[in-house]
């Protein structure tokens, strides 16, 4: 096997945003693109060889010919053993749990996450460390920076590895392991949940619906929740993994899956709904008529952690990040866990589960996860949502009014204007920035501002500080507004402005959420002045 150093040129565009690399396809197609980002992220490691390295991803667009540059620079780079899911596919979640089992180095997960697929779609790579967990702020930042300068990467010839077949064969020094997708995380989901519980459940006539949106959970999904949970057959939708997920935006939400919201209204309403994302971390709670707001997910989920025996020797903190009501803080004061506070994205939450402070977290983009994995998890959402209804007999409705009438109702909603003019959206949170001394004491309508900052994390395992995390407003009464660059996007810029306010009076717990924050809608825009530096007076997105 010859192993042959290829001359290359730095890509300038290689940086890492919330979640890894995001790029249109177009761009990840040119040549030297992949190679030269893999070899990257290889030269910013030390001490990988020998080791396995887990592949895989959510089958959009291009995974399978990344996937074949990816073994040949991993054979190259001295890798002992490469374990890759059947057909290039597994789940985050999926591939972040076969990561520690298989004590592998690290994992190399190509996904876009929510972005559409498709060819004229998006593409991703992200690099998870041997704890599961994405890679720490300072790892990332490396890697961003070997891609300015690197000048060659290490490859081999070797024909297309077969990854439909599963098996084992030997390149060189190096293992090429072709896995089954599903059947590691099937087995791990059984030692969290009691699935002979969630079984009696469907077997009283429980129904369900469970939305792939024709992404990556699809086969973890039918196999879990219709094989091994006895859901109906047909309660997993649009199951098969498509490379342009049939058109759809596979982003779980009221507003790229209206279909499922629409059903859910509808006279064939299942007692339960749930959807997941393009790479199975997200996930989305209904019942008939009624949406669970992952703020709130979150929060229930802590108020029952203590019941799953899994959790019951590792139940500390929780963690949220900061745009995510504080609905979860005050089930956590009840029950006495401590609660941080943590920048938006996954691997701020690394760093806390690893040293065992938090047992839980979560963020109100419809991601949740716990110490069982260091990625989000969706399908474990769902298992955990479908436990607690099976424990309570309670309806998804009624288990939310019961956290707003244990702790009152904090309404929240993220609105995001998508496709911005990048120069103008950047101007807008530098201006905003500097007048956020002038802003502490003004009044809006009533609304009066407390506190104004720009939101600054030091991790308190690490010490490693990040800055500049989302403009914050407060105001007197509690309610708050959160301003934000969102970092996954592929081209343009993405604001987020994310809404909470607090209700305690029972009789406001069934309020319109979108009329209930309005006035803070219109602050928002008066502060940022919104409409003149983006031209926009609407969010694309209402979430
Ligand atoms: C978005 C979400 C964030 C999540 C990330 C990856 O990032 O807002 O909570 O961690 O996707 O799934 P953003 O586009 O806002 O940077
Ligand atoms: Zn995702």
């Amino acid at each position: 096997m010859d192993i042959k150093a290829v001359k290359t040129t730095p890509f300038q565009d290689q940086i890492l945003g919330t979640s890894g690399l995001r790029k249109k396809v177009s761009v990840v197609r040119q040549t030297h693109y992949i190679e030269n980002f893999v070899q990257s992220i290889f030269d910013s490691l030390d001490g990988f060889e020998g080791k396995t390295l887990v592949i895989g991803g959510d089958g959009r667009f291009y995974n399978s010919q990344a996937i074949q540059m990816i073994i040949k620079i991993a054979v190259a780079n001295q890798f002992g053993r490469l374990v890759i899911g059947q057909n290039g596919i597994l789940s985050t979640p999926a591939a972040s749990h076969l990561i520690v089992k298989k004590q592998a180095f690290g994992g190399i997960i190509l996904s876009a996450s929510h972005n559409p697929g498709g060819s004229d779609g998006d593409f991703g790579i992200k690099y998870d460390i041997e704890t599961g967990a994405p890679a720490p702020q300072t790892l990332a930042d490396a890697i961003s920076a070997r891609t300015k300068n690197i000048d060659r990467y290490w490859t081999i010839d070797l024909p297309e590895i077969d990854l439909s077949r599963i098996g084992e064969q030997t390149v060189g020094s190096t293992v090429i392991e072709v896995i089954d997708s599903v059947s590691d995380y099937a087995l791990y989901m059984q030692e969290i949940f009691d699935f002979n519980l969630i079984r009696s459940l469907f077997r009283q006539g429980f129904t369900m619906t469970f939305d792939s949106m024709n992404a990556v959970t699809g086969p973890y999904a039918k196999y879990i929740f219709e094989t091994l949970l006895g859901a109906a057959e047909g309660s997993v939708i649009r199951a098969t993994p498509l490379p342009d997920f049939g058109g759809v935006h596979p982003e779980p939400n009221l507003t790229y899956n209206k279909s499922l919201v629409d059903f859910m209204k509808s006279d064939q309403a299942t007692d339960f709904a749930a959807a997941s994302d393009g790479d199975g971390d997200r996930y989305m709670i209904l019942g008939p008529s009624f949406f669970v707001n992952p703020s709130d997910s979150l929060a229930i989920l802590a108020g029952y952690m203590d019941q799953i025996p899994f959790y019951a020797s590792s139940m500390s903190g929780v963690a949220r990040s900061m745009p995510t009501s504080a609905a979860v803080d005050m089930v956590a004061r009840q029950k006495g866990f401590p609660v941080f506070e943590t920048p938006t994205g996954w691997k701020f939450f690394g760093s806390l589960l690893g040293a065992r402070k938090i047992a839980l977290c979560g963020e109100e983009s419809f991601g949740a996860g716990s110490s069982h994995l260091y990625e989000k998890d969706g399908i474990w959402a769902v298992l955990f949502w479908l436990t607690i209804l099976a424990k309570t007999g309670l309806s998804v409705q009624r288990v939310n009014e019961e956290l707003w009438h244990a702790y009152g109702r904090i309404y929240t909603s993220t609105h995001s204007y998508e496709d911005l003019d990048s120069a103008k959206a950047k101007l807008l949170m530098e201006q905003l920035r500097s007048s956020l001394p002038t802003l502490p004491q003004k009044e809006y309508n009533g609304f009066k501002i407390k506190e104004a900052f720009d939101f600054s994390y030091t991790d308190p395992i690490t010490g490693d500080v990040a800055d500049k995390q989302g403009i914050c407003l407060v105001f007197e009464d509690h309610s708050r507004i959160v301003m934000r660059l969102s970092g996954t996007g592929s081209s343009g810029a993405t604001l987020r402005v994310y809404y909470n306010r607090f209700m305690g009076d029972p009789k406001d717990f069934s309020r319109d959420v979108q009329e209930v924050i309005e006035p803070l809608v219109t602050i928002s825009k008066d502060v940022s002045d919104l409409k003149a530096l983006t031209g926009r007076e609407y969010p694309t997105v209402i979430t």
